[in-house]
């Protein structure tokens, strides 16, 4: 069992704009929705948000890590359980509504933006990441994706 410490070495960066992303209803409410295995869409948005931090720091790349952990975080804000009603267009239509619910919740940047509705790329082809965190976050996004349907991440945040 996965059980990590969100952004355990990025403690300056707890910052009130991001516990307001974590504390709102909405993603506390999203602890209730499966993303993929036994992993709720909450879980699954912090686990990117941290996994992302991590490969830019192995990389030792120059992020807005701010940006980036709160772009992570709203990725999948689109706030329904996508298993309820089967939809096979669910993968397409999420990241703009996820940027809609976000957009009208919490005042985005340029890049979380960038980062929301790009990360599903390259199913939505046209909307190809234009930034360094959003590239991030669309190969994190993946990566944790494919671990979770395996059920070799079972993280609970
Ligand atoms: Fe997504
Ligand atoms: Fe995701």
């Amino acid at each position: 069992m996965k059980n990590l410490t969100p952004f355990t070495d990025n403690s300056e960066l707890k910052t009130k704009e991001i516990r307001e992303i974590l504390d709102s209803p909405e993603m506390q409410q999203s602890k209730g929705f499966v993303q993929h295995g036994r992993v709720s869409v909450y879980s699954h948005s912090v686990a990117v948000a941290e996994y992302s931090c991590r490969l830019a720091r192995k990389l030792r790349l120059r992020v807005d890590f701010h940006s980036l952990i709160r772009g992570a975080l709203l990725h999948d804000f689109f706030l329904y359980d996508w298993h309820d009603d089967w939809d096979l267009l669910h993968g397409f239509k999420h990241p703009r509504m996820a940027l809609k619910n976000a957009g009208e919740q919490f005042s985005l940047n340029k890049t979380e933006r960038n980062i929301i509705r790009k990360h599903m790329w390259p199913m939505t082809l046209i909307n190809i990441p234009t930034c360094k965190e959003a590239w991030l976050v669309c190969i994190i996004d993946k990566y944790c994706s494919l671990l979770e349907t395996l059920k070799i991440f079972k993280y609970q945040y």
